[in-house]
């Protein structure tokens, strides 16, 4: 198996990240691989917050465990220092299929790298939100985006578990 099949097949979502800031080139490659995605008729609709301030980061974690209606101390992000977070722009039809896949190209980057990393969901809840729309006029990001997903980023505090075994029915030749 080449090392690009490796990666796609050894990638799993981590749950509990070492609290240590990942290398800026690893990060700047995870990013760079995001930005290249295959997207719907060539716009680039996506864009990609990168947030690695820990008081940042702690305000988006505590918005995502409000909307997912945990317990207060939960962290939705399982401690990993950055979250990545993909928005699109909704005037494209295919927005939100060019942010999934910008998701994927980081995680598999991320993969690559050594670093662990897993999809957050209630971005889309998050950015309908005050908080969301605020922090986008903050950065100066106007325009009509929709959440997508958060990419976490981290170094593992664990080793990752085996992945489940893909389903019988999950591939049909015709
Ligand atoms: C759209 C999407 C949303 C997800 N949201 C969450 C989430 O909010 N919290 C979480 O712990 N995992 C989340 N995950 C991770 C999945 O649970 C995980 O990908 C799945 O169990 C398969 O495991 P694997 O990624 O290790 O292959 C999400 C994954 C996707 C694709």
């Amino acid at each position: 198996m080449n090392e690009t099949l490796k990666v796609l097949e050894s990638r799993r979502s981590c749950r509990s990240f070492k609290p240590d800031m990942i290398k800026k080139e690893e990060l700047d490659a995870i990013i760079k691989a995001g930005t290249y995605a295959a997207n719907g008729m060539g716009q680039q609709s996506p864009v990609i917050i990168a947030v690695t301030s820990k008081e940042l980061r702690d305000s988006v974690s505590e918005e995502n465990r409000k909307i997912g209606g945990w317990d207060e101390g939960f962290d939705p992000f399982y401690g990993a220092p950055v979250i990545l977070i993909v928005l699109a722009d909704k005037s494209m039809p295919t927005h939100v299929y060019d942010g999934s896949l910008v998701m994927g190209n980081l995680m598999n980057a991320a993969e690559s790298l050594g670093v662990a990393s897993i999809w957050i969901h209630r971005a889309k809840e998050e950015f309908d939100s005050d908080f969301g729309k605020n922090l986008l006029k903050k950065l100066g990001i106007t325009g009509d985006y929709e959440g997508i997903g958060h990419c976490a980023l981290g170094y593992a505090a664990q080793p990752p578990r085996e992945a489940a075994p893909r389903k019988e029915d999950y591939v049909y030749f015709a």
